[in-house]
């Protein structure tokens, strides 16, 4: 490990996912610790709060220590601690929050707030050192879809968002609705390679006004509506045909509404970003769109597109430079805007 190299600790705990990270100079991954909670969360088919919390609180600190030990750094190594403070559940974004403060405050190390979004989008910097910006990025996660145009380091421009349903919630609700169970997006995807994307029509959903916003209880509420009436009726549901045709309603809105945007301000780069980043079908869209346009594609590898700590000390490496440190009022925000 060379002295000059800027080493952050990155902790994120926002959701079902207790990481922790350590990156060098903002885009060298020396170590990503995850422990998901998916199991526990399974029994109840979906995200129980509070048993995250309690989860996060049993895990954080040895997956702390797992981060470090990893990266063969001590705390007096680290130059800052990165922690994700919104948006997510408040109980979990505590956890993280609460326990970067502690070191913080124990070893003198500065503490940088992280927006969860701007983790996300941040995670492409990981896979692509050559990426700076401007570039626009699709941000598909379990609690949120946006557009957006990253004008700089931590500069965002907002160009659409979802109106309803985030994407990954979409896949979690039909999935469940199937059979499937939780997590929903990573079971839709397997089972609808099996299947026909044209054999059944599902709504795409558009906003009226609001050309880069997105919609997606309509699809949701079609595809029960299918599902209830096939069951009427005594027909045994093709689930592979159901999945594959719900994702290809999923993939035209999200990449229609990109290269629509792509159109429209001649973006020369695009990335993906967030958990639903890792769908098959919608990675092969964009990037085939792109190519098309001559637009340079951008996406992270499936484990820094669902939620890890990487990305959240990526992100804070670059509040680092500018000097944008947290003090120990720093809070949990569960609704923090962009
Ligand atoms: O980014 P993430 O890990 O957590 C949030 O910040 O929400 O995203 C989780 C979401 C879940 O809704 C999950 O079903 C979805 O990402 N997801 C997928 C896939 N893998 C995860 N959705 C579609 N296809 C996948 N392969
Ligand atoms: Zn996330």
């Amino acid at each position: 490990m060379s002295d000059k190299e800027i080493l952050i600790l990155g902790i994120e705990s926002s959701c079902d996912e207790t990481a922790a990270s350590v990156v060098a100079d903002g885009r060298k991954i020396l170590s990503n610790e995850i422990s998901s909670q998916i199991d526990i969360h399974t029994l109840y088919g979906g995200v129980v709060p509070e048993i995250a919390s309690r989860k996060h609180v049993e895990r954080v600190n040895q997956v702390i220590r797992k981060a470090l030990s990893d990266a063969g750094a001590e705390l007096a190594d680290l130059s800052a601690i990165a922690v994700t403070y919104g948006p997510g559940l408040v109980g979990a974004l505590l956890v993280g929050v609460s326990a970067a403060k502690a070191i913080s405050f124990a070893s003198g190390i500065p503490l940088i707030g992280v927006h969860h979004i701007e983790g996300h989008i941040s995670a492409n910097y990981l896979a692509a050192p050559e990426l700076e910006p401007p570039f626009a990025c699709l941000v598909v996660s379990g609690g949120h879809t946006h557009l957006v145009l990253t004008e700089d380091y931590g500069k965002y421009e907002i160009l659409g968002r979802t109106l309803d349903d985030a994407a990954g919630e979409a896949f979690d609700k039909v999935a469940r609705a199937v059979g499937l169970g939780y997590p929903g997006g990573p079971k839709i995807d397997r089972a609808a390679r099996e299947g026909d994307p044209e054999s059944i029509h599902f709504p795409r959903g558009k906003v009226d006004g609001s050309v880069y916003d997105f919609s997606f209880s309509g699809l949701k509420s079609s595809v029960l509506n299918y599902l209830n009436t096939q069951d009427m009726m005594g027909i045994e549901v093709n689930v592979p045909n159901v999945a594959a045709s719900f994702q290809r309603a999923v993939v035209d809105v999200l990449v229609g509404h990109a290269m629509e945007a792509a159109d429209q301000r001649g973006f020369k780069k695009f990335a993906l970003a967030g958990g639903v980043a890792s769908n098959t079908a919608l990675r092969t869209a964009m990037r085939e769109q792109c190519e098309r346009r001559g637009i340079a594609f951008y996406c992270p590898p499936p484990v820094l597109c669902t939620d890890n700590a990487a990305m959240i000390a990526c992100a804070g490496y670059y509040e680092y430079l500018k000097g944008n440190f947290a003090g120990m009022d720093l809070n949990a925000v569960p609704g923090l805007a962009l």
